[in-house]
């Protein structure tokens, strides 16, 4: 049985192959001929915490491919989780149900507790600051079909590095490239977490920290820009100081290299001013797009399809 709890559990081979099968989902949906291979399953989506992309694209996803849905979204109202009952008794429960479950959960750790005793895989669509392994995915599904590569990249991210869990889960991926060089752009208060600046010296990856996103922005092929969350703040001054310190504007286009793409995650705050929308490196709402060829090939690759 296949869960996708991190990408931190993938080799570099099983990554390829989720890519290619992301790209022939792409073109056999464009082209009307996607193969209605789920048309005997059941998929579950519960989702603790809101989402837009990652639920809608799971779910058209699983109903490209001929599945059916049973869904909770405000789980954390709407389910009897409200009630009382715990992750794991929900993940036993709805493995009597359906072939698979999509779970969201604000805490790190709870969609693994659930795969710990679900009988059906499990994908993590999210759990608090860790792990956001489908997110990771379509996000390098998306460099590669913009620059032809994952390699001898400059990446920067800014924004809220300490709660990106878009962040958190792109940086295993990208580090089985070589010669990819790191920038990240953050306030002291939202830097990377110790363990992954910590890892990356240990295996000796070209990383630079700074404050400064207007120096940063000639270097890079790829500027991924993060939602400051506020959601993960224990009080609201805290937020407060951080919310709006990297808005990235129009004026800033003329800093960046012509071959670079801007990324975002979505849903976008005040990190990318709307006016640079129909720039041709604004490649966030493409990026949304992939998500869905990528969780059709997520979806394929638990059921080992
Ligand atoms: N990127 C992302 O996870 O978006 P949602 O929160 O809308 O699912």
């Amino acid at each position: 049985m296949k869960n996708i709890l991190t990408t931190k559990q993938f080799t570099k081979e099983e990554i390829e192959k989720i890519l290619s099968r992301a790209l022939l989902m792409e073109s056999d949906l464009k082209e009307g001929r996607v193969e209605k291979l789920l048309s005997d399953k059941v998929i579950a989506c519960i989702f603790f915490e809101p989402s837009t992309r990652t639920r809608l694209s799971f779910e058209t996803a699983a109903i490209r491919l001929g599945a059916n849905i049973i869904s909770v979204e405000n789980a954390e109202v709407s389910s009897s989780s409200f009630k009382g009952e715990t992750i794991e008794d929900t993940a036993r429960i709805l493995s009597c149900y359906a072939d698979a479950i999509v779970m969201r959960h604000n805490k790190p750790g709870a969609v693994e507790i659930a795969a710990g005793v679900s009988t059906k895989p499990i994908i993590n669509a999210g759990d608090g600051a860790n792990q956001h392994p489908s997110q990771a995915l379509l996000d390098v599904y998306t460099i590669k079909k913009e620059h032809g590569r994952l390699d001898n990249l400059s990446v920067a991210f800014a924004g809220d590095l300490k709660n990106s869990r878009p962040l958190h889960s792109l940086i295993p991926i990208l580090l089985f490239y070589p010669n990819n060089t790191f920038y990240f752009i953050s306030p002291r208060e939202l830097a990377i977490p110790e363990d992954l600046r910590k890892e990356l010296k240990d295996k000796k990856i070209k990383f630079i920290e700074t404050q400064n996103l207007e120096e940063t922005l000639p270097k890079v092929n790829v500027l991924y820009m993060t939602r400051v969350q506020k959601e993960r703040f224990k009080n609201i001054e805290d937020y407060e100081k951080v919310k709006d310190l990297y808005l990235l504007k129009k004026v800033h286009l003329e800093l960046l290299k012509k071959e670079a793409i801007i990324m975002h995650a979505l849903p976008r705050v005040n990190e990318i001013d709307h006016a640079i929308d129909n720039d041709k490196r604004a490649c966030y709402f493409r990026q949304a797009e992939n998500g869905l060829y990528v969780r059709m090939a997520l979806l394929l690759y638990i059921f080992g399809l």
